[in-house]
């Protein structure tokens, strides 16, 4: 039996993601804040679910949180980090954007930190981070959100590369979803994938290491052409 770590799977893709690993055989600690919503998804598999209340931005209880798991499985496979917040804040008030920038980026980078040092010592793992289309490019409602992903994306592909050249057997996956129908799925919304699909994708991006996955895949052409697209007719769309 495998072991993961899904970090933010009380709701949406941390969810599901969780659900089709039990569903092959693993071991998965789930984390978040909302102990209710962990307690039940518990109920539905008690033997291969362990549930750990955390919230990611009191740092210093990651490396808790970390120890924890050790102790209790002692190895590691996989480590998805799925938490993530983010709001429109059509007035940049600092108090909007601030949950997004310690969940989202202080956050994140402890917990991709933690991971990438634990697989080094453990000599093998795979490290998912989910951040986003919106890693692509800006956006004028939403920049903490946008810029965050952009952190994100960027900081996976340096794992990615510092794991290329690693001694030990170290994976990183970025997945880049566009619309999910979670709760985090706000605004004009096109091409929406429900989380079950959005998921399914995300486990078979996993299973073939994959250093990127647009998901779901045909967000692979919007990736094109918002890498593409000048600045001068994108204020006219974001
Ligand atoms: N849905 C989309 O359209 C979409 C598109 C691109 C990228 N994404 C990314 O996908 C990831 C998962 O989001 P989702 O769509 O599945 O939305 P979701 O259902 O709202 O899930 C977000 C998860 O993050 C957790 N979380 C938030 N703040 C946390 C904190 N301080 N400590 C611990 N966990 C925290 C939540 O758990 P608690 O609230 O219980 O703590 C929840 O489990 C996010 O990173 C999001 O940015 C989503």
């Amino acid at each position: 039996m495998k072991n993961a770590l899904i970090i933010g799977a009380t709701s949406g893709i941390g969810k599901e993601l969780a659900k089709l690993l039990v569903a092959d055989n693993y071991k998965v600690v789930i984390t978040g804040r909302r102990e209710k919503l962990l307690q039940e998804i518990k109920d539905s598999n008690s033997n291969q679910y362990i549930v750990k209340v955390h919230d990611v931005t009191n740092l210093d209880s990651c490396e808790a949180l970390f120890n924890d798991v050790k102790n209790e499985l002692k190895t590691i496979d996989l480590i998805v980090y799925s938490s993530g917040v983010g709001n429109p804040n059509y007035k940049l008030e600092w108090e909007k954007e601030l949950p997004t920038l310690q969940t989202n980026i202080i956050a994140a980078t402890k917990i991709y930190g933690l991971a990438y040092n634990f697989f080094r010592k453990q000599g093998f793992g795979h490290l998912v981070g989910i951040s986003s289309i919106a890693s692509i490019r800006g956006n004028r409602h939403v920049p903490a959100y946008f810029a965050s992903k952009a952190f994100q994306a960027n900081y996976l592909e340096s794992l990615w590369l510092k794991g290329k050249r690693s001694k030990a057997k170290i994976v990183v996956t970025d997945i880049q979803p566009g619309f999910v129908d979670t709760s985090m799925a706000i605004g004009n919304t096109f091409w929406m994938s429900t989380k079950e699909k959005a998921s399914k994708q995300i486990y078979s991006a996993i299973k073939k290491k994959k250093k990127k996955a647009y998901i779901t895949k045909r967000w692979r052409l919007i990736a094109v052409v918002l890498k593409i697209v000048p600045a001068s007719l994108l204020y006219k769309f974001l």
